[in-house]
């Protein structure tokens, strides 16, 4: 490329880049790399090659998952299990030049799904099967002279598949910084703050630094703590070393407690000199909060109790795929916490590094999961294979990159993980939890298991484990302090419930288990529409319904909390239906991001503000019997009127979180109103929907900023005249933007929707569509949904 002729685009590229590393004299330099890759969808040894001329593959900025662009087929190795799109191998290539001369210069790749392999200037720099942990490699060695054209080149191979339970998407699909520091240097995540210390009046704050050095000189820290505000407010400089680690420790006088309503962070900002000369400088987030696990009491953090409210979470993005995009994570979590969730688990990897940070702001107590197999496998090409040779530096990174966060109260070294059922289960567990303790021993480690039998279940056996998490099984709850004694536990996952937004079988009352067995063949008895009634009726034989779940983890004080099987929809694993079926109804909000019923079951029980909802929706056969529920918190009873006329009140018993009503359908308008001391708290109201009418648009995000990657999210209502949605809205709506931006993706929920996500047009589903617009430069967007047989619907995005 250096010799070839230069296309303006790659020239520009260049000159970009050159003014980005080396010019400021900082000991440390972290450089967002992110910009300005090529990509092929293919295979060549030639790409190593540094002369390789690259002009003719695509630009792109990362994060980048090739899989969510291809279409869906059920031909893909990858199954309708993995998503039912395309893997294979792709390359990325970038050049830049430094003036970094004498000086270390790394790689870090936050993920890179998966097999990656990594050459600087046709130098071969290493491998890394694992396609969630990250890891670093140093290039100063092969690093041309300053102003010099280097090249790195990244494979990344995803063509053994299945190699997943669910999607994986392929690629870089985190961020690659560049990241230049002295010889002398805190090592890659090399500081590790702790509390050992907390109380309302003081706090003590330790930390360990682990330094990688050059020359003998004395080494000396300071270490400064900054408030939110970006206050100084302590500061140390004494410092102990032993076997070559070195100690400081601060107090911090009136300390703000880092919780889940006011998720409060500090920085730590450490300068490191050697024989006075300054040589590096480090910076960490981190919280001051306390927790503890009790075998009787549940949970607590900073001292007061708290049920954990936890859901299960995959790491795709829906429409985006597995590319990382802070805006659409943010925008699920606050989702999440509007339902009254308080932790995610990480299903079943380790998450962006970006996610954790989002969830020290956001205030969400986070399990971070390791593996999902150790050994023996669960499809053919998984991590299984790479787990003998890999595990220690996998798991060695999860817990280094991650130590620092407030959010992260638990390790968890695995899921589901078959060695529980053999002898080989006693030695890997205690293998990986020494891993872990080796490293941090403030956080207990534990596994998520399906035996409930402590005698067979080798894992539990190892004694190793500091807290049981239990999938499923909820009637062990019952007995689990007589089976169990002394143990401290958590509903690691359960539930498992699967539904459709908006669609609703009668009669509603009776537990449908689907798949019913491991033996059911799942084509049968399906609806042709592949929808499941979401009554919060049916769930996959290994689990229950949401109500059934709460209840057993609410009534026990010991279960310290649970996390349900799943938050959001998420790519692959469409239980119960084959393919066009390709992503999952688990979610307690669909794939788009659209909540289903049962999210407001939740939200009447885990938030204490006031909730009401009323369904289904009203346009039905005259007469058809039809089961209307609600849910609803602070009131006493609900009353229901049809037309007017009264059908009668009803409360919730203890065991169930809803009441409902059987009514014979007639058009008009359905009313609820939820009563407290026979005061009205609530009303809501549902008319029979009319004729397609119009397109209604609301915006998340009318501002975004194309430098930081951000998104505007639109989500069109299909309404009658009067503006109530149409239930069964179905119309193709194609996407028009004029101005400098483009449709990052659009999705309407239906998991056996096989159109493309990523195209600029796609169908309502039940009414709704979501489309994420995404800003190329600074500008307006005027951004149009045109839609068959009704007006084109307009707003205005303004882009930073
Ligand atoms: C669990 C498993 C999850 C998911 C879920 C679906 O057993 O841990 O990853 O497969 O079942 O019901």
């Amino acid at each position: 490329m250096i010799k070839g002729i230069m296309t303006v685009r790659h020239f520009l590229m260049l000159i970009s880049l050159i003014p980005l590393v080396g010019m400021a004299q900082s000991p440390r330099q972290i450089i967002d790399f992110n910009k300005g890759w090529s990509f092929i969808l293919g295979d060549d040894s030639n790409y190593v090659k540094p002369g390789f001329d690259s002009k003719e593959w695509r630009m792109l900025d990362l994060p980048h998952d090739w899989s969510i662009e291809g279409r869906f087929d059920s031909t893909h190795p990858a199954r309708n299990a993995g998503g039912a799109l395309p893997g294979g191998i792709g390359w990325y290539r970038k050049t830049f030049t430094t003036n970094s001369t004498g000086r270390k210069v790394y790689i870090e790749f936050d993920g890179v799904h998966r097999n990656s392999e990594v050459w600087i200037n046709g130098h071969y720099l290493g491998k890394w099967p694992y396609g969630y942990t990250a890891f670093r490699y140093e290039l100063s060695r092969w690093l041309k002279p300053a102003g010099q054209i280097n090249t790195v080149a990244v494979r990344v191979d995803n063509s053994q598949q299945p190699n997943s339970r669910w999607y994986t998407g392929s690629g870089i699909y985190r961020d690659v910084k560049l990241v230049v520091t002295n010889k002398t240097a805190i090592k890659h995540w090399g500081s590790f703050i702790t509390t050992p210390q907390v109380n309302s009046q003081s706090a003590i704050v330790s930390v360990e630094h682990d330094v990688q050095r050059d020359g003998k000189g004395v080494l000396k820290f300071i270490s400064t703590v900054y408030d939110a505000q970006g206050k100084k407010i302590s500061e140390v400089n004494a410092t102990t070393s032993k076997n070559g680690k070195y100690y400081q420790t601060l107090a911090v006088n009136q300390p703000q407690l880092w919780s889940i309503s006011h998720p409060y962070l500090y920085k730590m900002v450490t300068k490191v000199f050697q024989d006075n000369k300054w040589v590096d400088e480090y910076s960490s987030t981190f919280g001051i909060r306390y927790f503890n696990f009790d075998v009787d009491n549940g949970f607590s953090l900073n001292g007061q109790y708290l049920k954990i409210l936890g859901v299960c979470q995959h790491h795709d993005l829906g429409a985006l795929g597995a590319a990382y995009n802070e805006s659409a994570a943010r925008r699920q979590l606050k989702i999440l916490r509007e339902m009254g969730v308080n932790a995610i688990r990480m299903a079943h990897n380790p998450p962006a590094a970006r996610l954790l940070d989002l969830c020290d702001e956001m205030g969400f107590l986070v399990m971070d999961e390791s593996f999902d197999m150790w050994a023996k496998k669960k499809n053919k090409f998984d991590y299984s294979i790479d787990f003998p040779e890999w595990h220690q530096r996998d798991l060695e990174h999860m817990i280094k990159r991650d130590r620092n966060h407030p959010s992260v109260i638990i390790w968890s070294i695995g899921n589901e993980i078959r060695e529980q059922f053999d002898s080989t289960g006693i030695t890997i567990t205690r293998d990986l939890v020494k891993i872990v303790k080796d490293i941090d021993t403030t956080r207990p480690v534990l596994s998520a298991l399906t035996e409930t039998d402590p005698e067979k279940n080798y894992i539990y056996q190892s004694g190793a484990l500091d807290i049981i998490g239990l999938n499923y099984k909820i009637d062990s709850y019952k007995d689990f302090q007589k089976n169990f004694p002394g143990v401290k536990v958590i509903a690691s996952e359960n539930v498992s419930g699967l539904a459709s937004r908006g669609h609703y079988d009668m009669p509603s009352d009776s537990l449908r288990l689907w798949p019913s067995s491991s033996k059911f063949k799942y084509v049968e008895n399906g609806n042709p529409d592949f929808t499941v009634s979401a009554y919060d009726n049916v769930a996959a034989y290994w689990g229950v319904t949401h109500e059934n779940n709460w209840w057993q983890v609410k009534r026990y004080k010991y279960m310290s909390g649970l996390f349900v099987w799943s938050g959001f929809d998420f790519l692959g694993e469409p239980v119960p239906y084959p393919y066009p079926a390709r992503s999952s109804y688990y979610g307690i909000i669909d794939m788009a991001g659209f909540p289903k019923d049962v999210y407001y079951m939740y939200q009447s029980e885990w938030t204490t503000k006031p909730v009401l909802h009323l369904y289904p929706h009203w346009n039905w056969k005259e007469g058809q019997l039809v089961d209307v529920k609600t849910y609803y918190n602070n009131a006493d009873e609900v009353e229901l009127f049809v037309n007017g006329k009264s059908l009668g009140r009803k409360t919730k018993i203890d065991t169930a979180f809803h009441v409902m009503w059987r009514v014979p359908y007639e058009a008009g308008e359905l009313k609820a109103v939820s009563y407290k001391n026979n005061k009205q708290v609530l009303s809501k109201i549902i008319k029979t929907a009319g004729a397609d009418y119009r397109l209604e648009l609301s915006v998340e995000n009318k501002i975004i900023n194309s430098k930081k990657n951000e998104l505007a999210f639109i989500t069109a209502r299909v309404v009658d005249k009067e503006g109530n949605l149409v239930p069964d809205a179905d119309q193709l709506v194609k996407v028009n933007i004029e101005g400098a931006g483009n449709v990052a993706g659009m999705d309407n929920g239906n998991p056996a929707d096989v159109n493309s996500l990523k195209d600029a047009q796609h169908h309502i589903y039940k009414g709704l569509l979501l489309s994420m617009i995404k800003g190329v430069k600074p500008g307006q967007l005027k951004v149009t949904l045109n839609v068959e047989g009704l007006p084109p619907a307009t707003t205005l995005i303004t882009v930073k």
